[in-house]
C-alpha cells in the first residue's frame, strides 16, 4: 500500500500583534465582546495593516479616515510591503528544513490562498519562484478556509497514484489589508488575520503504513452570498471603481449567524462521515485539528459530538482565523508541542467560503 506521510511542518506569522483593545480604539467593539463571542484575544497582521490601525486608532474622524483610504486606493492597488508569498516562503522553508529536504527535491507544490498577491498567477507559482524552482509543477487552490484540507487531499492523490513522491502543501493568507476596520466591517475584521503553514509530504509504502488515510470533501455553492468577496472578480471590474466603492462592493461580506450554524452542521457531518468510512469512533481519534474559525464553533462541535475539548489543539486566541493557514499552523504547533504521538490518529477538519468543507484522517 502506498500513502503520503507528512515528514516536516512549518509556519510563519507577521511580527505585528493586534490585541482586542487596539481594535476597540478603531471601531465600536470591546475585548469582552470579541473574547466572549469568538475566543480571540489577539491576532497577527502585516506591518502595513498595523501602521494603518495605529493611525486609525488616533484619528478623531474615523469614518473620514476610512473614506480617505478608499480614495487613495481608487486604482484598485493595495499597497503591501509584505506579500502572501513571503509568508508562504518562510513556512515552506521551515517545513523543508524539518523534513531534511531542499526545494529541488519537491515533485509538486500545492498552495491554498484566498487573496493572492496577483489576480493571476496563483500564489503557488509565486512561491515556486521564490523557492528558486523553475520547472516544478504547481497547483493554486482557492477554497477559502477549507483550502488546507483540499490542498492536502489534492497532493495526496498525486502521491498515492505514483505520479509524484514528494509534495509541499501550503496554506497562506494575507487577509488583513482587505478588511474594513469600521463599524460596518466589524463582524469580519475582528475575526480574520494573517499567517501561513506548510507541510512536506513523502510517499511511504508498506502494509497499512502511517500517513494520510482518507479525505472527505464537499461544496454547496448555492449559499455563496453568505461568505464572499467581489473584489478582484469579473463581477466588480474594474476592481475598485468609485461607483463600486460607493455601492459598498469592495469589502468581504459575511452573514455571521448563517455561517456559524452551517459551520457547526457541516463540521459535524463530515467528522461523522470520516469516522464511519474508516470504521472508527470519536474515542479512537487522538487529536482533532479544527479550522480555527471561532472558539464557540469548536466548542459546539465538541459538545454535540462528545469530543473532549482537550482532544483538540486550538490557538485561535493568539492568531484569530487565518483561513487556509489555520489547520497547517495548528498542525505545526501541535507537532512542536509534542501533541502527536507516533501511530496516533489525527483528524483535520475545515469549513469556509463556498461553502466548502472537508475532513482528513491521518495516522502519525
Ligand atoms: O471560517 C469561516 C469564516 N467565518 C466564521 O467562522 C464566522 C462564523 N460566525 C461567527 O463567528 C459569529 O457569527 C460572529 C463572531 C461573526 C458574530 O457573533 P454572533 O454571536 O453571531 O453575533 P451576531 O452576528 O448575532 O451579532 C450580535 C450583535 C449585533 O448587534 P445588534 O444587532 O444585536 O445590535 C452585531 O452588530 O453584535 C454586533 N457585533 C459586534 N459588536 C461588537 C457584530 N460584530 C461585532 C463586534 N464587536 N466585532
Amino acid at each position: 500500500m502506498r500513502r503520503a506521510r507528512i515528514i516536516g511542518t512549518g509556519m510563519a506569522i507577521p511580527e505585528c500583534v493586534v490585541d482586542n483593545d487596539l481594535l476597540a480604539r478603531c471601531l465600536t467593539t470591546s475585548d469582552e465582546w470579541i473574547t466572549q463571542r469568538t475566543g480571540i484575544k489577539e491576532r497577527r497582521v502585516s506591518p502595513d495593516t498595523y501602521r494603518m490601525l495605529l493611525r486609525l486608532a488616533d484619528a478623531p474622524d474615523k469614518e473620514g479616515f476610512i473614506r480617505e483610504l478608499y480614495d487613495q486606493g481608487l486604482d484598485g492597488k493595495i499597497d503591501s510591503t509584505l506579500m502572501v508569498a513571503d509568508l508562504a516562503l518562510e513556512a515552506s522553508r521551515q517545513a523543508l528544513k524539518n523534513a531534511g529536504l531542499a526545494p529541488e527535491d519537491l515533485d509538486l507544490i500545492v498552495d491554498a490562498t484566498t487573496f493572492g498577491d496577483y489576480a493571476y498567477p496563483g500564489t503557488a507559482a509565486v512561491l515556486a519562484a521564490k523557492l528558486g524552482l523553475t520547472t516544478t509543477p504547481t497547483i493554486a487552490m482557492n477554497q477559502g478556509c477549507a483550502g488546507s484540507v483540499y490542498a492536502l487531499a489534492t497532493a495526496d492523490q498525486f502521491i498515492r497514484s505514483g505520479m509524484y513522491s514528494r509534495a509541499l502543501v501550503v496554506g497562506a493568507e494575507l487577509l488583513s489589508p482587505f478588511f474594513e476596520f469600521s463599524d460596518r466591517g466589524r463582524d469580519m475584521c475582528v475575526l480574520f488575520a494573517d499567517g501561513a503553514g506548510a507541510a512536506v509530504l513523502e510517499a511511504v509504502e508498506g502494509a497499512d503504513p502511517p500517513g494520510l488515510i482518507s479525505h472527505h470533501l464537499h461544496t454547496d455553492g448555492s449559499v455563496l452570498d453568505k461568505l464572499y468577496g467581489e473584489m478582484f472578480g469579473t463581477s466588480t471590474f474594474p476592481p475598485a471603481s468609485k461607483k463600486k466603492i460607493d455601492d459598498d462592493r469592495v469589502r468581504p461580506r459575511m452573514n455571521g449567524r448563517v455561517v456559524f450554524v452551517q459551520a457547526v452542521r457541516r463540521f459535524k457531518e463530515v467528522i461523522v462521515e470520516c469516522l464511519k468510512a474508516n470504521g472508527l469512533k470519536i474515542d479512537d481519534i487522538d487529536l482533532f485539528l479544527f479550522h480555527q474559525a471561532n472558539m464557540r464553533i469548536i466548542e459546539a462541535i465538541a459538545d454535540q459530538l462528545s469530543i473532549p475539548l482537550e482532544k483538540s489543539f486550538n490557538n485561535i486566541a493568539k492568531y484569530g482565523n487565518t483561513s487556509a493557514a489555520s489547520v497547517p499552523i495548528c498542525l505545526h504547533e501541535a507537532v512542536e508541542a509534542g501533541r502527536l504521538r507516533r501511530g496516533g490518529l489525527v483528524m483535520m477538519a475545515a469549513f469556509g467560503t463556498g461553502f466548502s468543507w472537508g475532513a482528513t484522517l491521518m495516522r502519525w
